[in-house]
This record gives C-alpha cells, sequence and structure tokens, in this order.
C-alpha cells in the first residue's frame, strides 16, 4: 500500500511532490523520521545556524518548535522569527528554508498519509485532557490531529484514560512506567523517558506513572476520530417516510370538504401530538471543534 501525502505544491514548483525526508536525504540528516504509525509519521527537524536545506513539499502538518529562531523562505523570500515551546498548525505546501538565525532550529511535527488507518480504540474514549486537565495541557488542534503537552511531577501519576493513536516526544523526565489496560493492574510497562526519545502509541486504554526523580514533561500528537459518512446517509431516509404518510392525507381533505365545525375538532388535536414526538428524537447532529493558536 501507498503511503503517500496530500501534499499542498503546484505542478511545477520547487520542491512540488517531494517529501521533506526525500528532498533532504543525505544532507546531515536535517529531516530525519522518528517513528511511524498506520496513519503518520513523526518527524525531527534540525537546521543548523548558516544552514539551508533542499525544495520540498509537505502535507499540512501538526509541528511544536523546541527551539525556535530565525528562518528564510527562500522561494518567496519571505522572513520568519520563530518562537521557542509554540505548536502551530502548518498548511500544506512546498519551500525551502535557510536559517538566518544564530541559533540553531529544532522542530519536531507530524505528517498524516494520505492513505494511512487508524488502530482501532475498542474501549470509550476518555482522553487525558478531561480526567487529568492539570496534568495535560492543549496547544493547538484542528478537526484532524491535537498537539498537547503532558507534565507530572515525580511520583504522580493520572487516572485511567484513553488514545486513538498518537505519538509521544519526551522534552524532560528520566522514568515513566505505563500500566495498559481501562484499569491500573499489576501489569506494567517501564518507557526509557529522556529528552529526544519518541514513540509511536496505538489507540488504546491505559494510565501513566512518573517513576523517575524528576518532572517528566512530554509532547503528544493525537489522531481525532475519523469522520464516517455513512452515518448521514442512513439517517436521511428514516425522517422522510415516517413524517409525511400519518400528518398530511388523514388531516387536509377532510377538513376543506366538510363542514368547519365538524372537521376542526377532529384534525387539531391529532395532528400536533402524532408529528412532533417521533421526529425529534430522529435527530441528530455532531459538532467538530476547531481551534489554531
Ligand atoms: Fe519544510
Ligand atoms: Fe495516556
Amino acid at each position: 500500500m501507498s503511503k503517500g501525502f496530500v501534499f499542498g505544491g503546484k505542478d511545477g514548483a520547487e520542491g512540488a511532490g517531494v517529501d521533506c525526508c526525500t528532498a533532504n536525504a543525505g544532507k546531515n540528516e536535517v529531516y530525519k523520521v522518528l517513528c511511524e504509525l498506520e496513519c503518520a509519521r513523526l518527524v525531527e527537524m534540525n537546521l543548523p545556524a548558516g544552514q539551508g536545506d533542499e525544495p520540498h513539499d509537505h502535507p499540512i502538518h501538526h509541528m511544536y518548535v523546541i527551539q525556535g529562531g530565525k528562518l528564510k523562505e527562500e522561494l518567496s523570500g519571505n522572513e520568519m522569527d520563530l518562537p521557542d515551546h509554540q505548536a502551530i498548525i502548518m498548511p500544506a505546501g512546498n519551500h525551502k528554508i535557510r536559517n538566518i538565525g544564530e541559533t540553531d532550529v529544532k522542530i519536531v511535527f507530524v505528517e498524516p498519509y494520505a492513505n494511512g488507518t487508524q488502530n482501532e480504540l475498542k474501549c470509550e474514549l476518555i482522553l487525558p485532557q478531561t480526567v487529568a486537565p492539570t496534568m495535560y495541557k492543549t496547544l493547538a488542534e484542528d478537526e484532524t490531529w491535537s498537539v498537547y503537552t503532558m507534565e507530572m511531577e515525580p511520583g504522580c501519576e493520572d487516572p485511567p484514560h484513553s488514545h486513538l493513536d498518537h505519538f509521544v516526544y519526551v522534552l524532560e523526565g528520566d522514568g515513566v512506567t505505563i500500566y495498559p489496560g481501562e484499569q491500573k493492574s499489576d501489569v506494567k510497562k517501564e518507557v526509557p523517558f529522556a529528552f529526544g526519545a519518541a514513540f509511536p502509541v496505538p489507540a488504546g486504554p491505559h494510565c501513566v506513572q512518573n517513576t523517575g526523580t524528576t518532572k517528566c514533561k512530554a509532547l503528544v500528537f493525537e489522531v481525532k476520530p475519523e469522520a464516517k459518512p455513512e452515518a448521514k446517509v442512513e439517517a436521511k431516509p428514516e425522517i422522510v417516510p415516517e413524517m409525511k404518510p400519518e400528518a398530511e392525507p388523514e388531516a387536509k381533505p377532510e377538513a376543506k370538504v366538510e363542514t368547519k365545525p365538524a372537521a376542526e375538532p377532529e384534525v387539531k388535536p391529532e395532528v400536533a401530538q402524532k408529528t412532533e414526538p417521533e421526529v425529534k428524537p430522529v435527530k441528530k447532529k455532531k459538532s467538530g471543534i476547531c481551534t489554531l493558536l
């Protein structure tokens, strides 16, 4: 199966259709794939001061700036100051970047595969932000991915929760223990926590304990639930046939042809009571969250 990308570069534009790792292969590992899931890959960019990269293309990508600096997009000539510790949702497109500042720039980002599939979550989705909001902070999100941090003091642990497919990138800490499952048990797995370590984590439930000696801090890039167009198609045919046959044929012919005193008292109570209770429970809508920082 091809794991291509939905690129943004127009045909003929410099770097269009070539991903960042392929375009810069052999160039001091400026772009490096840290880990992969079926639905996406996690990439780290290290661009030393003064160095530039080769033209390349990206799908929409959700990134976090570990160390920022001053960059120039050489195809357009635009310059930008990239602040430290900021999550940014970048649109798809081609570019060519040069580090024109005095600091090395380090960025980590997730790129979704065009034909990727998510692992199935076989329990209720209970995100850690909802059960431990003091430990988990959302930095940026849209309808496809969210970027958030986990911070935990030594000895602390979070309540059981669950995730969809996600990547973890370690910023601080020296030891974390994972307890897989919907409830904490004796089954556990120690995770080698150290700055720069990255892990792909398939959908599932667990809880986490900081079993290290210092505060731990990690980035999480988590996919959102896949859109399911089938739900909309099935809902409409059920509503239409239930409403029309019952309400219209009985009420209209009798009320207009015969005398008014006999028709009206019978028609009005039946129509009002039959139609409303049956229609309302069928109509359900879902709404998405879209926030860009
Ligand atoms: Fe890039
Ligand atoms: Fe978790």
